[in-house]
């Protein structure tokens, strides 16, 4: 019988990450859930094994080069990474954002990546089929004001995935990029404007259904389950009412 596959996830204790960690342990995957707050891994993979899924919480900060290398030792044949975790802090002009914002959006969202998908890539070739999905945004590829250091991030990510595709090519391994735009999750824009509620609400104020964690976990879930020789380079999903970064309607 052949094994189950495997699907690591970083970031799996919120929002789109945990929405996809329940997402692919209903494809069938037996599912990895990381990030650095053990106690919601924990539950979640309780939950899921609970349910008659496969799942198992690891914790890790994706920023941590040697924790992540010790991770990756557990993994002789992987199916698929999901490069989730990650945020933005701050939406300070770029005339006054701070410096240590910029830097860390950069090292959680772009050298987080590199981390996991560096260490993590001799067992998703070894698989013979492999998957890595990289979560940017719409902040990609197109800038808006105060989303400075974000923006910069996220295009970092975007380089990072288009490059891998082109130097891994002929390999067993395929690079999905998954562009949102808005996403309501619980999280995200609390801890971008660190803990300011009133300030995260006034973002999705007036917005007709933004994305929701479970519509982008979808979308992944599409993406990782087409035939091997199919590969969605890069996908953007927005919520109707959003029709680019800076062009929103609001019934305010
Ligand atoms: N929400 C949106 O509008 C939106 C739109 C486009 C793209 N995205 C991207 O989608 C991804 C998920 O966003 P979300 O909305 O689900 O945000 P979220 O709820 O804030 O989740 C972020 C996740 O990243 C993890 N994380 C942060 N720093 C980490 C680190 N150093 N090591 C390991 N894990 C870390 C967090 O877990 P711990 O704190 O437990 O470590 C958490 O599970 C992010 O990359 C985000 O940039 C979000």
């Amino acid at each position: 019988m052949a094994a189950t596959p495997i699907a690591v996830v970083t970031g799996a204790s919120s929002g789109i990450g945990a929405a996809t960690a329940r997402t692919l342990a209903a494809d069938g995957f037996r599912v990895v859930l990381t990030a650095r707050r053990k106690d919601r891994i924990e539950a979640l993979a309780a939950e899921l094994n609970e349910a008659g899924h496969q799942a198992t919480a690891y914790a890790l900060d994706v920023t941590d080069r040697a924790a992540v290398d010790e991770f990756a030792t557990a993994f002789r044949s992987l199916a698929v990474l999901v490069n989730n975790a990650g945020g933005a802090l701050g939406a300070d002009p770029v005339a006054t954002g701070d410096p240590a914002d910029w830097r860390q959006m950069y090292e959680t969202n772009v050298i987080g990546t590199l981390n996991v998908t560096q260490a993590l890539l001799p067992a998703l070739t070894a698989s013979g089929d492999g998957t890595i999905v990289i979560l940017s945004s719409t902040a990609a590829l197109s800038s808006y004001e105060g989303g400075g250091g974000y923006v910069a991030a996220k295009h970092g990510e975007h380089v990072l995935a288009e490059t891998l595709r082109l130097e891994i090519v002929g390999t067993p391994v395929r690079v999905i990029e998954v562009a949102p735009g808005m996403v309501r999750t619980e999280e995200f824009a609390t801890t971008r404007f660190r803990g300011d509620t009133e300030k995260a609400a006034k973002v999705y104020a007036g917005v007709d259904a933004p994305l929701t964690a479970e519509d982008v976990a979808d979308t992944i879930g599409w993406a990782v389950t087409r035939p091997s020789h199919v590969n969605i380079d890069l996908l953007v999903v927005r919520p109707r009412a959003q029709a680019s970064n800076t062009k929103v309607h609001r019934t305010l």
